[in-house]
């Protein structure tokens, strides 16, 4: 595939489990980017994922003079809560019709842990497909890429290459036979930016696909080898050591100028990446603002 190109983009860290030293922002557990796209003459804003406190995320919105109506769709990068809840609260803050969200097809399923007590961990009632519905937003849901403009697209469900990476919970879902199984979190989606003369920026929500098999796939849909930027979180944040240094190893095996990880990258991960990228690397945190 030929992915064209944006003119630039700007992203907007809205939401975080950190927040910005001495800022006004409020944390939480969760993340939301703000994407700001722009493409010949046209500008496009889009959410990226909505954290799990509404509250919390339009709080910072207001602090940073972000008004909830220029949002003009919803990308959805898996079903956990801490991604999703609120999102109705969203499409009632934007307040427009036909809204749309882009997710995959099997993010409304139930996703669960028992251990240490049973606890659905997906997309809440609150927040379910009828809700969303009822309140302005339209349901894109494929595992194909999907395109929201000329040179932004999401991964797709990500085709897990490598042997060294896997979801990282011990998630549980129940099939149509009734059966529970292992969630591998094929709902897992990242979202590409392209650019003429930077190469792409990768933006996650938890990597539950493994971020080297993300970044493997956003390389092969751009055709491109260098990355400009990976933002988000790699849910490192209870990976043995030796996940987490093959992990960096493989990254650092790509072309890649910045990465911003926070979220559930967990501590150790984050001193290896600095350990590696030096200082290409930095943490994640509420109210960081990139320009590309
Ligand atoms: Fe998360
Ligand atoms: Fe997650």
């Amino acid at each position: 595939m030929v992915l064209e190109y944006l003119d630039r983009m700007s992203l907007t860290v809205v939401a975080e489990d950190s927040v910005l030293y001495e800022s006004p922002y409020w944390g939480q557990h969760g993340v939301s980017f703000l994407v700001e796209a722009y493409h010949h003459n046209i500008r496009k804003n889009t959410l990226v994922d909505v954290g799990q406190n509404h509250e919390a995320l339009l709080h910072n919105m207001k602090e940073m003079n972000i008004s909830p109506e220029i949002i003009d769709s919803i990308v959805l990068t898996h079903c956990h809560y801490d991604h999703t809840l609120g999102v109705v609260e969203m499409l009632r803050a934007i307040g427009k019709e036909d809204l749309p969200v882009i997710a995959h097809p099997s993010i409304f399923r139930l996703n669960f842990i028992d251990n240490p007590y049973l606890r659905h961990v997906g997309v809440m009632q609150v927040d379910s497909r009828d809700q969303i519905e009822a309140n302005g937003g339209t349901l894109y849901l494929t595992d194909d890429p999907f395109q929201l403009m000329p040179g932004l697209i999401t991964t797709g469900e990500v085709k897990r290459q490598t042997d060294f990476e896997e979801v990282g919970i011990a998630l549980k879902t129940i099939n149509e036979e009734g059966k529970i199984i292992v969630d591998s979190m094929d709902d897992d989606i990242s979202l590409v930016a392209n650019f003429k003369d930077k190469g792409i920026v990768i933006i996650t929500g938890c990597s539950h696909a493994g971020i080297v098999n993300i970044v493997k796939q956003a390389v092969e849909i751009s055709e491109k080898e260098n990355i400009e930027s990976i933002i988000g979180g790699f849910h490192l944040v209870e990976a043995p050591l030796d996940r987490i240094k093959k992990t960096v190893e493989a990254l650092s095996e790509f072309d890649i100028n910045t990465i911003f990880a926070g979220h559930c990258t967990g501590f150790r991960a984050q001193a290896e990446l600095y350990h590696i990228f030096k200082d290409k690397f930095l943490p994640l945190q509420t109210g960081m603002k990139f320009e590309f």
